[in-house]
């Protein structure tokens, strides 16, 4: 017999009530049972970061928190950063560098480096290696990923939010 249990969360600014597996991980709640499709599986054992998502004001491996962790907590994924104004000019920056060759890593690296830019609006490209170290990408080598978010940092100049 398996035990479910219903939370109550806030699901990128919308409340949510939804019943879990207990021992469920809160990327497998947003998958496959709220159908969020954009946050990846890649490793589920906290190493790869292509889980990434956004729990109160911190960065988490979603592979690795319980869904019923999310009990009354503020959860963002990368479906609710549309609009944002720092994705929005990560999402332009990335295109522009050529930061997305397969994409697995991109909704992962896109959450981490909107929080990043929350943290520090203009970062350098040290500051956007260290902030992004959690993140890996098999793909691109990093650094057209490290200067796609140097330059958002640079054209969120003037930008509101
Ligand atoms: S799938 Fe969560 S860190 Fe790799
Ligand atoms: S673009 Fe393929 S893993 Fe990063």
């Amino acid at each position: 017999m398996s035990l479910k249990h219903e939370i109550a969360f806030t699901l990128n600014g919308v409340a949510r009530k939804v019943t879990v597996q207990v021992g469920m991980s809160t990327l497998a709640m947003l998958r496959d049972v709220i159908g969020l499709t954009g946050t990846k599986y890649g490793c589920g054992e906290g190493e790869c970061g292509a889980c990434t998502i956004i729990v109160d004001d911190q960065t988490v491996n979603s592979c690795l928190m319980f869904a019923v962790d999310c009990e009354g907590r503020r959860v963002t994924t990368i479906e609710g950063l549309t609009g944002d104004a720092r994705a929005d000019a990560l999402r332009a920056a990335f295109v522009a560098n050529g930061a997305v060759q397969c994409g697995f890593c991109t909704p992962g690296l896109m959450v981490q480096a909107t929080h990043l830019l929350a943290q520090h609006p203009h970062p350098d490209a040290e500051t956007v290696k260290r902030g992004i170290e959690g993140n890996l990408c098999r793909c691109t080598g990093y650094r057209k990923i490290v200067d796609a978010v140097v330059t958002a940092g640079g054209a969120k100049e003037g930008v509101a939010g």
